[in-house]
């Protein structure tokens, strides 16, 4: 399975705590989905979900689990590769009995492209991707033309990507490649009582940054 060769994560602050290392360890073989080159079964998986919806870049994952309390009848998929996150969010998970969450370990990338069945989910929640503020860095940023037709091809007709940044730069930039792509229709809303803030969030506003939510619907 072929990764991206930009990668729009960054490797460092991996730094993994023993707590986090031994969840991993015990919790991932029952909360999480291994990584294979076949597609999932979505519906086996979340058999009496009302929409699947899939995460991308949980962090360390306490919107991510708030999310799927406060909405038991879907089913969630969470998708990360930030270790001290997956050993974290598989914690939270065990622990407050959440029964509508999986965790994925991978580029996001290889898991729509490989493990995602075309036309099969609900929605997609991006929520404070890393901006990567430097000119030189911008494509590593995760929004961009590739990537929104990979997500189109996933969502079904209709469902929906909403996404937030506290980086106003990369809120415009974000809304540039949506107004491009024939796929989508949306734009920028109010945040929804319903989405949680976000650690990364937190911080941002802590620095007195803006936060921008968008919407983005597939369309039929
Ligand atoms: C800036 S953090 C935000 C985390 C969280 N959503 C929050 O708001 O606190 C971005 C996250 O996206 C993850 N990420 C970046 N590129 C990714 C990719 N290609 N596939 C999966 N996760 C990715 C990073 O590992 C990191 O945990």
């Amino acid at each position: 399975m072929e990764r991206p060769s930009i990668r729009s994560y960054s490797i460092r602050g991996t730094r993994i705590t023993e707590a986090q290392r031994a969840a991993k360890r015990a919790l991932q073989e029952i909360h999480g989905i291994p990584v294979a080159n076949n597609k999932l079964d979505l519906r086996a998986i979340f058999p009496a979900a009302e929409k699947i919806i899939m995460e991308i870049g949980f962090g360390m994952g306490e919107a991510t689990a708030i999310i799927a309390q406060q909405s038991p009848h879907n089913g969630y998929i969470a998708v990360d590769l930030h270790p001290p996150g997956i050993g974290k969010l598989l914690s939270r998970i065990e622990d407050g009995g959440i029964k509508n969450l999986k965790v994925i370990e991978e580029d996001v990338h290889v898991v729509l492209r490989y493990m995602i069945h075309d036309a099969s989910l609900d929605g997609v929640h991006l929520y404070f991707p890393d901006p990567w503020p430097k000119v030189k860095h911008h494509k590593r940023r995760i929004v961009n033309s590739g990537f929104l037709d990979l997500v189109a091809t996933k969502l079904k007709p209709g469902g929906y990507i909403h996404c937030a940044t506290d980086w106003v730069p990369y809120a415009i930039s974000m809304e540039e490649v949506f107004s491009q792509s024939e796929k989508f229709s949306g734009g920028v809303i109010d945040k929804p009582d319903w989405r949680p803030v976000t650690r990364f969030e937190g911080q941002g506003l802590d620095k007195d940054h803006r936060v921008t939510d968008l919407l983005y619907f597939r369309k039929q």
